[in-house]
């Protein structure tokens, strides 16, 4: 048993679960690019355990690289402030990009994410993320892939933090309240 598995009020998704959907999603993205050679770019830090799996899964060439952003810092509800702390490397003008995110909560970050993409002039740009939270979205947010969709309690593992623990786990879980109320 995980030592941080305690903190958890329940597991919400197991390895199984998220492994198979992760597979999915790669297996139609490699179907929807074929012949092209798209920019997979990881929103870090949350991202990335999903972006390791997810490139696995696809099947067609593709080109790697990282954006690091500020959201939440130590606190279970977003700040409203959304900071670039790492610039992407590529040069994705005319390139077909994807962008891989953990989790939409309110929509900020990805809007932000996606505004600043634009523009550097992708041919195509599109959003994968992971986990989905409907109720919590504070404006109209759309995207090309979705893992899950879940309430509005607050998630970790699988590349998700709680002041920046958990994001080892292999499961995504539900924080027990008392750790953060
Ligand atoms: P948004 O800008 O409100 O959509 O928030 C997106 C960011 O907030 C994500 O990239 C996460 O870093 C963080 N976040 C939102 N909900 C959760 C959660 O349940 N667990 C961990 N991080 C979360
Ligand atoms: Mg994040």
């Amino acid at each position: 048993m995980n030592s941080m598995n305690c903190d958890l009020s329940a597991v919400l998704l197991d390895e199984y679960r998220i492994q198979t959907r992760v597979r999915e999603i790669g297996m139609q993205i490699a179907s929807e690019y074929k012949d092209k050679v798209p920019v997979i770019i990881g929103i870090l830090k949350g991202g990335a355990i999903f972006m390791a799996d997810l490139v696995r899964s696809i099947t067609i060439p593709v080109e790697l690289d990282f954006l690091a952003i500020s959201s939440y810092g130590n606190a279970t509800s977003s700040s409203g402030v959304v900071k670039i702390r790492k610039d992407i490397d590529a040069d994705i003008s005319g390139r077909d990009v994807i962008i891989v995110e953990d989790i939409v909560d309110s929509g900020l970050s990805l809007q932000y994410i996606r505004d600043y993409l634009l523009k550097h002039s992708p041919a195509s740009l599109k959003t994968c993320v992971l986990l989905d939270k409907p109720n919590a979205h504070k404006m109209e947010v759309s995207f090309d892939y979705v893992g899950f969709e879940i309430g509005n309690e607050f998630v970790v593992g699988y590349g998700l933090d709680y002041d920046e623990r958990y994001r080892n786990l292999p499961y995504i879980g539900i924080l027990k309240e008392e750790l953060y109320s």
